[in-house]
This record gives structure tokens, sequence and C-alpha cells, in this order.
């Protein structure tokens, strides 16, 4: 396919040259339309040759139309050093979507060979200090939308509870999943109140991600893990991300990493904090997976991951 958004092709130039090898050209590029995610926005990935000093050698980029955030967010985080994919865009300061050039993460990964106890710690280890790294910042960060009520409670009035009810009057559903019924019913009815206290809570607020689904953290190369897809970025408690991604029997290596890089949350509140953001990030998430079931009884496994996170 040939790739015809406008200034495209001179972003991936740019893009190679300031990442690869400033003497690069590129050569020939062969695109293809990627399946997107919730946003449906335009993404591509680009095969190109590449070459530089007279070798050839083939490359892979993505391009995405990406919102302001998303672009602010990626650039400051590349510059930290954090596990983001490199990444280029024309423009910074537009808030209306905008082409970024971004290094294809996983396109030589082999999923199938991963070794899952390793990159937990690396994806530990990364989370914590994009979160350690951009605390603190509220002034110069205030271009970051906040977390509030009304965005909470659009998220599970709003969206999941309709899904829910669908699913509820489903025969198959309630013979599978009766037993969670009655107390996801009571979590929901809190859930909005008892967030409040976590979100507001400034001394756990920094820099959070906010959708780290599993399509937004990627196996770079079998070794390393890199965070993408910033969209949705916000800055709010970093409880709105780590229970996404960390388990109970995993949170507790998160907070000594975030302890030795200087930031100590206290106790008494953590494991509260943590459960509520549970509760809530189930519920959020749940949503898609409860359309997926219905349709594909064969999705089930995904569908309970997010019910469990809101029975605990
Ligand atoms: N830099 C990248 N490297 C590899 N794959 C990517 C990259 N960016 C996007 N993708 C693929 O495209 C999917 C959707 O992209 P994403 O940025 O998450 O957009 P959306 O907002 O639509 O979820 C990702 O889940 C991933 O499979
Ligand atoms: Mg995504």
């Amino acid at each position: 396919m040939r790739f015809e958004i406008g200034g495209g092709m001179d972003l991936i130039e740019e893009t190679v040259r300031q990442f690869l090898s400033d003497k690069a050209k590129v050569l020939d590029i062969e695109s293809t339309r990627l399946h997107s995610g919730y946003q449906a926005v335009d993404l591509f990935r680009h095969r190109i040759l590449v070459e530089s000093e007279g070798r050839q050698e083939y490359s892979s980029v993505i391009t995405k139309m990406a919102n302001g955030i998303e672009r602010r967010v990626m650039n400051r985080l590349l510059d930290q050093g954090a596990n983001v994919p490199f990444n280029r865009a024309g423009n910074l300061d537009s808030d209306h979507r905008v082409l970024l050039c971004i290094q294809d993460v996983d396109y030589k990964t082999n999923y199938q060979n991963l070794d899952i106890g390793m990159l937990q710690h690396k994806e530990i280890q990364a989370l914590a200090y994009i979160h350690n790294h951009n605390r603190g910042l509220q002034e110069e960060l205030s271009w970051l939308p906040r977390v509030s009520r009304t965005y909470i409670e659009t998220i599970i009035h709003g969206v999941w509870r309709p899904a829910w009810e669908e699913a509820k009057h489903n025969e198959r559903f309630v013979e599978t999943f009766g037993t969670y019924m009655s107390e996801i019913d009571a979590v929901s009815g809190k859930i909005v109140d008892e967030l409040e206290a976590v979100w507001k809570d400034e001394t756990t607020h920094t820099l959070i991600h906010n959708d780290l689904n599993p399509g937004n953290v990627l196996v770079h190369n079998n070794d390393d893990v890199m965070f993408i897809d910033w969209e949705e970025a916000r800055y709010g408690s970093l409880f709105l991300d780590i229970p996404m991604r960390f388990d109970r029997s995993q949170v507790g290596e998160y907070r000594e990493v975030l302890a030795s890089l200087g930031w100590v949350l206290p106790a008494d509140t953590f494991g509260q904090s943590y459960r509520a953001a549970s509760w809530y990030l189930g519920l959020r998430y749940m949503t898609w997976s409860l359309g997926a079931w219905l349709r594909d009884p064969g999705t089930e496994a995904g569908l309970r991951r997010f019910l469990d996170m809101v029975v605990v």
C-alpha cells in the first residue's frame, strides 16, 4: 500500500536519521494498516529499507495520528530514558491529532518464547521509574488532564453499567457467572465514593498511563518491556495504574522498587487504595470483555480476570 498521509515520508526519514543513523536514507517503504485498538485512529506499520554508509538493512516503524497528550508524553519519557519506543512528531504543541512516528517495538519479538519472570521484574522497575520521575510536578505537567468524579462516574455508570445490565439478562451469563453478581452489584454501588479518597490523595500523584491494557505493554526483542499508547495519560494517583499490571503477589515488589528510588508510600493505606483501584479497573476493563464473551464464550478467561479484580 502506498502511504499517503501528508508529510509522512518526511517524518519517517527524519525519525530514521535521528534514531538509526544520521546518514541514513530510506530506499523503499511498504506500508500496511494496523488494526487499531479502541480509538480506531489511523495507524500504519512501515517496513523500510534503509541505506547508511553503503549498507542496506530492513527496519520497521509505526505511524499514528496521535493526540497532543500522547505526543508530549512520549517525547518527555523518551528524554527521561524511560521504557518507551523512540518517537518523533512534526509538532508537539497543537492539541489536534498530528502524525507521530514511533519505533516498532515488537516486530522482532517471539511471543511464544518469553521469559515472563524476567520481563515482570523489568516491567516493575520501568513503571516505578516513570511514576517516581514525574511526581511532585503538578505545575510543570499542568497540561495533563486530571481525574475527576465525573470522569469516574462516566466510566462506571455511563459505560460499564449498561453492559453489565445487558449481561445480567443473558441466561448463559447467569449460569456461568451468577456467583459473582451480588458482590459486583454491591461494589458498583460504592466504588465512586470509595475511589474518591484514592484519586484525590495528592501524595500519590504523578504522571500515570491510565490505560495499561495488555495491548499497550509490548515486549521488545524478547528482553524488555515498553509502554505505548499514552493517549489517556493523566496527572493522578499511581494506584490507577498498578492493579492492571501487578497482582497482589507482585505489588509488594513494585512498592519496594519505588521505595528504593526514594518514594515511600505509607503502609497503612496501601492495601485499601490498591483494593479500591482494583475494583474500579476490574469494572472498567470488564465492559469490553462482557460483550466479547457474549459473542464468543471462548474468551471466558479474559472476562474472569476482570470479575476477579472486583471480588477480591
Ligand atoms: N510502536 C508500536 N510498536 C508495535 N506495535 C504497535 C506500536 N504502536 C501500536 N502498535 C500496535 O497497534 C495497536 C494499537 O495501537 P495503540 O497506540 O495502542 O492505539 P489505540 O489508541 O488504537 O489503542 C497496539 O496494541 C499494538 O498492537
Ligand atoms: Mg492501545
